[in-house]
């Protein structure tokens, strides 16, 4: 049986083309816009051709969903799979490659709650997927169309999650796989995780923007598989969380949703997913969807300040949060519009705040690496200023594990993450979560002479 029942239109001019006629780099030869999947059977938005006998049902898809729940197919123990009728992008569904991934936890976190005066704080942990990060989720969809297709060889450039997944699923997969890195500029656990599976791994002397133009042209010259976002396959994968949480929620949907962004892909992605689920009536309304970018790599913030999202200008990107060290986005467009069709918003958080965030999620028992705190350090932005009130519903995507960029937080809790001026309108927050470990004798009264010692400092 043929699954397959997609197409790809492009963002920008909106011409329409088989999925296998995309080429090498994922881009319009008309306008050079990004491609997006979707699915004409569905006849969302009178996308025309076929009769729409394939529009699924949604009372029907949530039962079906929830009974896979209890199911011993492989395939339904993915989270995304488990919604295959919504990514209806290989011949056969059989050809998925899959580590389990999705079905991540949704966590409460009452203490930030409590602290910002909101009821409902949730925090959606991506990076409790098979390799840490959200990027599971995307890649267990593109690289089971680049296995189904026939390639060899699949790459990506990537900031560290990027390349670790690829890295894995292409292990899985039995594909080679090849990894652009920024030298220097990446977590060394996710180094770590692409040597692990075995990826062909260079080391740029070049940021992520750079390392995605060198892989462009390699693709275009050779039978490698792109893997990175421009990919839209990605984004069908990475549009299920948004099935997860409201399917979390029986099928309403929280207020808001805030997500960090780098290359503004999982923005988009799940915008997409949101607004798929309304079009087939499986919710009623979109929560508001607001991105969240480190000061120092802001470009789509500073595209809303100066043009409400319309133009973007590529900025040099620098933060310590290196997932999203990333100054010329490539979905950039998609997420602007996520964010006009949903109401959210666009803002930056500094250095300070960003690890203020983290710490402060760490005190929850949730773990997370520096780029997926961003979301609740603008949650206290958006809160203050209003646009977010008590009685709303809020979830934060967390995007990374903790353990992907340990030495951040080690720094953080020795006192030399920050400078002393961004530290500065910080200092009590910090003095408060700092845990640096202390070196004390081996015996149990110097153990318990250092607790005695530490009780009346720390809170
Ligand atoms: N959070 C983490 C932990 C990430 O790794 C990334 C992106 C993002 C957020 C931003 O997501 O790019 O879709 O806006 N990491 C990429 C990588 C670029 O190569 O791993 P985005």
């Amino acid at each position: 049986m043929n699954d397959n029942l997609h197409q790809l239109r492009c963002f920008g001019c909106g011409v329409r083309i088989r999925g296998d006629q995309a080429g090498s780099i994922f881009r319009c030869a008309d306008c050079g816009d990004l491609f997006e999947v979707e699915y004409p059977g569905w006849d969302l938005a009178g996308s025309g051709g076929r009769a729409n006998t394939d529009r699924p049902n949604a009372g029907a898809l949530k039962w079906l969903w929830r009974e896979r729940r209890a199911s011993s197919e492989l395939l339904d123990h993915s989270g995304v799979w488990r919604f295959r009728e919504l990514l209806p992008i290989l011949d056969s569904f059989g050809h998925a490659v899959t580590l389990r991934e999705g079905n991540t936890p949704l966590y409460h976190l009452p203490r930030a709650a409590k602290a910002l005066g909101v009821d409902q704080l949730y925090a959606k942990h991506q990076g409790m997927n098979p390799t840490g990060s959200f990027k599971d989720t995307g890649m267990t969809a593109a690289l089971s169309v680049a296995k189904e297709r026939g390639f060899e060889w699949v790459a990506c450039a990537s900031t560290g999650n990027t390349s670790a997944a690829m890295a894995a699923y292409a292990a899985r997969a039995g594909l080679k796989s090849l990894v652009l890195i920024p030298q220097g500029k990446i977590a060394w656990g996710k180094l770590s995780q692409a040597m692990d599976y075995g990826a062909v791994t260079c080391q740029l002397n070049a940021d992520f923007d750079g390392c995605l133009r060198v892989l462009l042209t390699i693709v275009q010259q050779a039978p490698i598989y792109l893997l990175n976002s421009v990919n839209p396959y990605r984004l069908e994968g990475q549009k299920t969380p948004a099935l997860e949480i409201a399917e979390y929620f029986d099928w309403s949907v929280p207020e808001h949703i805030l997500i960090p962004g780098g290359n503004l892909a999982n923005s988009s992605a799940i915008g997409k997913g949101f607004r798929e689920m309304k079009a087939l009536g499986l919710i009623s309304r979109l929560p508001k969807i607001s991105v969240i970018q480190a000061e120092g790599a802001n470009p789509l913030v500073r595209s809303f300040r100066a043009n409400d999202g319309e133009k973007l200008e590529p900025v040099q990107a620098n933060t310590r949060a290196t997932a999203i060290r990333i100054g010329n986005p490539a979905s950039w467009r998609k997420a602007a519009r996520v964010i006009h069709e949903t109401g959210g918003w666009c803002l930056d958080v500094s250095e300070a705040e960003i690890a203020v965030s983290k710490a402060e999620l760490g005190r929850e028992g949730i773990g997370c690496e520096p780029a997926s705190a961003v979301t609740l350090a603008g949650l206290k932005k958006l809160v203050a200023e209003g646009k977010i009130v008590p009685s709303d519903t809020v979830v934060l995507l967390l995007t990374g594990h903790t353990l992907k960029d340990a030495d951040y937080t080690i720094d953080f809790h020795r006192g030399s993450l920050l400078e002393p001026g961004e530290a500065e309108p910080h200092l009590n927050e910090i003095a408060g979560l700092r845990r640096d470990a202390i070196e004390v004798e081996a015996t149990p009264d110097a153990v318990l002479k250092a607790l005695k010692g530490i009780q009346s400092r720390w809170v």
